[in-house]
């Protein structure tokens, strides 16, 4: 039995952080055995919210790099720039037939970051962002997609896009499943639920000690913990959660601490960095080798694109001999 395909993907906004890590990366890695996975740098997709392209190549090898230093293996996976395999496009022309505009105009996802970005009349081509999802998909014959919450209204539109042409023209793609990511959000460091780049509230994985330090001295606690030997509510503290994720040994020694008030938050705020740093010390050691060696991250990225693009040749084949082209 040949193994079952994954096709996962980010855009590449630049370097990613410790939420990107917990929420997809250490997912990616997990899954890398198990199944085929290809990894795809979305970078049309960024000109969906944002029309200037000078930094897409180099938030595409950042990310890359992030990817490859968080443990993705090229000789496994490849990976590779959607702007580099033309049938990306292709697909996502003829998928554009398969949908409504009014199924376009439900889904949630794209609503929600309408909002968060203040668009007021959104382009065409965001609208059909999840058509270039579902080509970007289906073009590997992804039978997984890892998945946070937000992502599932796209990857239900996938599946109805890849039915939709099953139907009509003969059955080429499989119904991809989405593969929830099972660890919850990491809250940024300004207490938002979410860790994000807009916010300004992360922790990158390529910050040094120093930087981690000074971030988490920042970072904000239970209020109502003022004094040292206040009691606290680990629950509602993002440093606590944080130590959940990078200290599981110390984590319950930690909780018992912050309730009696025997632990202040300096000593509780240190403790955490330090083993933050240490989580991310192999990852920035990594990230070095390979800035230092560009040319073996553009190598990595050639063959990987040579490689999907293999791939994605061989479906698009199918799919016109399917609808009859030539
Ligand atoms: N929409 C995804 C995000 O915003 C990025 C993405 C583009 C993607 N193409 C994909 C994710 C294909 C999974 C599969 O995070």
């Amino acid at each position: 039995m040949p193994k079952k395909r994954i096709l996962s993907g980010m855009r590449p906004t630049g370097k990613l952080h410790i939420g990107h890590y917990v929420g997809a990366l250490e997912n990616w890695v997990g899954l890398q055995d198990k199944y085929q996975s290809f990894h795809l740098i979305a970078d049309y997709h960024v000109l969906t919210t944002d029309l200037k392209t000078n930094d897409i190549y180099d938030n595409s090898i950042e990310m890359l790099i992030d990817w490859l230093a968080s443990g993705l293996d090229p000789v496994k996976s490849p990976m590779m720039r959607q702007s580099q395999i033309k049938e990306h496009t292709e697909l996502n022309l003829i998928f554009s037939m398969l949908i409504t505009i009014n199924r376009l105009e439900r889904n949630p996802t794209v609503k929600d970051q309408a909002r968060e970005l203040h668009i007021e009349q959104i382009i065409y081509g965001h609208l059909g962002y999840p058509v270039l999802q579902a080509a970007d998909i289906l073009l590997y014959k992804g039978d997984a997609v890892p998945v946070g919450e937000d992502q599932v209204p796209h990857i239900e539109i996938t599946r109805e896009i890849a039915r939709k042409f099953n139907n009509q023209y003969g059955k080429v793609f499989p119904e991809p499943e989405p593969l929830l990511t099972k660890f919850a959000r990491l809250p940024g460091l300004d207490g938002s639920a979410k860790m994000s780049k807009s916010m300004g509230n992360t922790i990158l994985l390529s910050d040094e000690s120093e930087v981690v330090k000074s971030k988490i001295k920042k970072a904000v606690t239970d209020p109502r913990k003022i004094r040292r030997n206040d009691p606290g509510r680990p629950e509602i503290c993002l440093i606590f959660s944080y130590h959940n994720k990078f200290n599981p040994k110390e984590v319950s020694e930690i909780e018992a601490g912050c309730r009696s008030g025997a632990l202040g938050c300096v000593d509780c705020k240190m403790n955490c960095a330090s083993s933050l740093s240490a989580f991310l010390k192999p990852i920035i050691e990594k990230r070095k080798y390979l800035e230092q060696n560009l040319d073996e991250v553009r190598d990595i990225l050639n063959d990987g694109e040579k490689r999907g693009r293999a791939t994605a040749i061989a479906t698009m084949d199918e799919v016109r001999t399917a609808m009859k082209f030539g």
